[in-house]
């Protein structure tokens, strides 16, 4: 089949909206960011990825607005206000607190503590990182990019950042290379789908020159 995007993600036979099902999987970009006033949030982004690695850069995409509002996502006005985040790895073990911290809750709430994960400092940004993450990556915010929204719904934004500072839990460093057998992350796959990288699913390929 064919659609054109402009008729909408959902043309007969789908039941639901295709688009998060069309690249996948996505790594999920757990992001950590600090209100002006101190409130600590902490939310999963799939619209993530790593940019560029000299320097390292990443970027998220804070869609919409809060359900039900018509406010930007904390994930968008702390950035704005403050300019840093942190990137936390979202393993399998940390599914459900993950999930937890997707919930639409007012700004005044620290989403670390809200789901039970234990905050963590950094060095050179002032939003913690969750302390049970393997990998954490503290970003300063290169550009806040508009892109576009359809006629009548909320705006969608890309959150450059440029990462200053990486954690690396030593457990999951194997033969000086990071082991992802060890840190089992988790992706995104369409509607409310996930899959995780276990061990037995890792293999490498070397290249042909
Ligand atoms: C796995 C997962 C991935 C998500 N990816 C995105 C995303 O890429 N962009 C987005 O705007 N919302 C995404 N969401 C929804 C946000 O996490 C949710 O709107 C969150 O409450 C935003 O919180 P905030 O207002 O604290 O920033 C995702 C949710 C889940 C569970």
């Amino acid at each position: 089949m064919y659609f054109d995007p402009k008729d909408g993600m959902r043309p007969p036979p789908f039941k639901h909206s295709v688009y998060n099902a069309l690249v996948v999987p996505r790594p999920i970009g757990w992001i950590s960011s600090i209100s002006r006033d101190g409130a600590i949030n902490l939310a999963p982004f799939s619209f993530f990825n790593a940019l560029a690695g000299a320097p390292p850069c990443v970027m998220y995409c804070p869609n919409g607005f809060k359900t039900g509002t018509k406010e930007d996502k904390d994930s968008l006005i702390n950035v704005r206000e403050t300019g840093e985040f942190v990137y936390n790895m979202c393993t399998i073990d940390l599914l459900d607190a993950m999930n937890a911290t997707s919930a639409h809750v007012p700004s005044s709430v620290d989403e670390m503590k809200a789901a039970g994960l234990e905050a963590a400092p950094c060095e050179q940004v002032k939003p913690p990182r969750v302390k049970n993450t393997p990998i954490a990556m503290e970003c300063k915010v290169l550009q806040i990019i508009d892109l576009p929204a359809n006629e009548g719904t909320p705006p969608n934004h890309m959150v450059i950042g440029q990462v200053v500072g990486i954690h690396v839990d030593d457990d999951v460093i194997v033969d000086g290379m990071i082991d992802a057998r060890k840190v089992k992350p988790l992706a995104r796959l369409g509607y409310l789908d996930y899959a995780a990288i276990m061990p037995e699913n890792v293999f490498s390929v070397p290249r042909p020159d």
